[in-house]
């Protein structure tokens, strides 16, 4: 399949693609979402086979107008408004009970659907002149990092979609927050720009994060959202994330200087390394992390990086969600100094 580009200023024509049937990657200001229209099982079919998703991890449903709500959810509870009023448009996602016109391909057969309302104006534009929700898994290969610049995209879907969108690089860096309104209490299933704090000061009470998001499930055990089973984020080489001061960090590392290993590091630790290194920003600047990390782990396997120490130290919420995409990228081998 040929891909073509389309600029900014093409939305129409990416529209046209998607009503037709076909699958477009488009920015949003979380990460690039690979769209299709969500009535349409066949273009859906097309999402899961570009990138080797799962048939069991569900889509997320983008709308660009709150009236179009009832389109994709059957209720749409009052904390939901609340989160609606303070967080949409932005990177926000909320798991609510389905309407029944979703096809299940896109809720892998669950009751609930995620959904999100982002603020990207091209998205935005591209969502409307669709006439339809679109469906949008970030577009990526399964288990690689989610792309924040176009290059990444066309590195990983180039000849297996119908088109690109450049919209220049991504506003936040990591996917939106997801969190369920299924239960009786809200959990956050996913962290992101949106923070456990942000959430509390709307709904005025304590937001529970699911335990998946910092631990790796057991075998078998059911989980609140299917995408915490599988590998994510990884580049191929290993990667170890290390907890601990810059002090001890670069001491760890000292001895560790053969072929292939790769400090993922602070900008405070370059001047104490000794190894190669790739930088994903100021240690006090976890909102320059969330912007780099996906774009670093990617140069490691530029690189060519065969082991991986990555650097962590939590300084605020936004901590969080760069800590649940890092200890995924190191398949949870944590490493306390
Ligand atoms: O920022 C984002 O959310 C980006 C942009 C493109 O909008 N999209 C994104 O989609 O990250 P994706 O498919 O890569 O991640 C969606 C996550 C998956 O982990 C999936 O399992 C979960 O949301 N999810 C989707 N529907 C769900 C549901 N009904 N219940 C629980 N989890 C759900
Ligand atoms: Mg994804």
């Amino acid at each position: 399949m040929k891909t073509i580009y389309l600029s900014e200023n093409e939305t129409e024509k990416s529209a046209e693609i998607l009503k037709n049937g076909g699958i477009v990657a488009i920015p949003t200001e979380t990460v690039y979402g690979l769209a299709a229209s969500t009535f349409d099982e066949n273009a859906i079919k097309k999402i899961f086979l570009a990138k080797g998703r799962p048939n069991d991890n569900p889509l997320i449903v983008h709308i660009c107008n709150i009236k179009n709500i009832y389109e994709v959810v059957s209720e749409f509870p009052e904390k939901a408004k609340k989160l609606a009023d303070k967080f949409w448009p932005g990177p926000l996602t909320m798991i609510l009970p389905k309407n029944k016109s979703i096809p299940n391909s896109v809720t892998a057969g669950m009751d609930s659907v995620a959904v999100r309302f982002p603020k990207n104006k091209i998205a935005l534009e591209i969502i409307e002149k669709s006439k339809v929700p679109l469906v949008a898994p970030s577009a990526n290969l399964s288990g690689k990092p989610s792309p924040t610049k176009f290059e990444h995209v066309k590195n990983d879907m180039e000849g297996k979609i119908d088109a690109i969108v450049n919209g220049g690089d991504c506003e936040f860096g990591l996917e939106s927050t997801v969190i369920s309104l299924i239960g009786e209490k809200p959990i956050i299933l996913r962290p992101g720009a949106i923070t456990p704090a942000d959430i509390k000061s709307v709904l005025g009470e304590e937001i529970e994060i699911d335990k998946n998001v910092f631990s790796k499930p057991q075998i078998n055990q059911k989980v609140l959202s299917p995408g915490m089973k599988y590998t994510h984020y990884s580049p191929k080489a290993k990667v170890f994330l290390v907890k601990g001061t810059t002090e001890k960090y670069c001491d760890f590392l000292k001895d560790k200087n053969e072929n292939g290993i790769f400090a993922l590091c602070y900008n405070e630790d370059i001047p104490f390394l000794k190894i190669p290194y790739i930088s994903y920003g100021k240690k006090e600047n976890p909102t320059e992390q969330a912007n780099k990390l996906f774009g670093a782990l990617r140069e490691c396997d530029f690189k060519k990086a065969e082991i991986v120490y990555a650097h962590f130290e939590m300084i605020n919420e936004i901590s969080i969600a760069v800590y649940n995409r890092l200890i995924r990228a190191a398949g949870f081998n944590v490493i306390e100094i």
